[in-house]
């Protein structure tokens, strides 16, 4: 048998480890690889061939295929068309638990939500809400917005959201006088990251924190959200608790962070 001399088996031990790095590399980077290929390639092309958005694709699905009044038909049709079609921001099935789970341990009777999107998140935090309860979810682009109403309206829930066009920043200095807010129970924070800390020591400036008020945050792992983070880990007014979960139809561990405000706000 031949011998291989000993500079040949080094050449392919590094190319076999250089080989594997390379895998390890392409599957980590893998998710988003494809979320930029269909975000910013297969999505405009389908946009110009369709003459529609993604979002409207999204609502057109729900309309098919969910039962009028039946909140969790709509739920399933937008993560079946999410996952089977097209990817989208919506929170998901598998964080939306972690979330399910929060609002059923609290039971928030007042939430406010930050980034409506189409109404996907708007529908799992409703449909949990005692009688009497109330959702306010903010939301600044026009088209997202009507498509969250039409999407309450086919869940049933209109009746227990309001959708409020605008951005957060805006918005959340009027909830007092213009929306009939004391504190609120719950703030669901899901909209662009670097809004999460400006818009967290605003609730708390304009008075609408109380002790005892949950602040629930997703993606803050990925995109991430490192000064909120910092800000909320760092600070005595909060108790924080993390939940790691994968990021929806991607092999990419997110998380969400849970941040209970302590004070020092009013009591009770
Ligand atoms: C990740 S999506 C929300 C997904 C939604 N919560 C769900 O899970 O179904 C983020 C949304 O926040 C909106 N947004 C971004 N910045 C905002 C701001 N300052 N005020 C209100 N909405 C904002 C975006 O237009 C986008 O629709």
């Amino acid at each position: 048998m031949l011998e291989a001399p000993p500079p040949l088996w080094a050449a392919a031990a590094l190319g076999l480890t250089l080989l594997g790095l390379m895998v390890f590399l392409c599957r980590r980077h893998w998710a988003m690889l494809r979320i930029g290929y269909n975000e910013f390639l297969l999505q405009p092309l389908r946009n110009l061939l369709m003459g529609d958005s993604k979002e409207q694709r999204i609502l057109h699905h729900v309309r098919q295929h969910a039962q009028r009044g039946d909140p969790q038909s709509v739920l399933d049709a937008i993560d079946t068309y999410c996952s089977q079609k097209e990817w989208a921001m919506n929170v998901g099935d598998k964080k939306g638990a972690i979330m399910d789970s929060v609002i059923q341990e609290y039971r928030p009777s007042l939430v406010l939500e930050l980034g409506a999107y189409c109404g996907y998140s708007a529908v799992r935090i409703a449909r949990l809400l005692p009688p009497g309860g109330r959702l306010l979810t903010m939301e600044i682009n026009p088209e997202f917005s009507a498509i969250t109403q039409e999407t309450l309206d086919i869940a049933g829930l209109q009746d227990k959201v309001t959708v409020l066009l605008g951005a957060s920043q805006d918005l959340i200095p009027q909830l007092k006088h213009k929306y009939d807010v004391d504190t609120l129970d719950m703030v669901f924070l899901d909209h662009w990251k670097d809004r999460y800390l400006p818009d967290t020591l605003l609730l708390e400036e304009c008075g609408l924190l109380r002790k005892g008020s949950v602040l629930l945050a997703d993606n803050v792992i990925v995109p991430g959200a490192p000064d909120f983070l910092a800000h909320v880990r760092g600070s005595s007014s909060f108790e924080c608790t993390h939940y790691s979960a994968f990021l929806e139809n991607m092999p990419v561990v997110d998380g969400l962070e849970k941040a209970i405000y302590v004070g020092p706000g009013r009591p009770n």
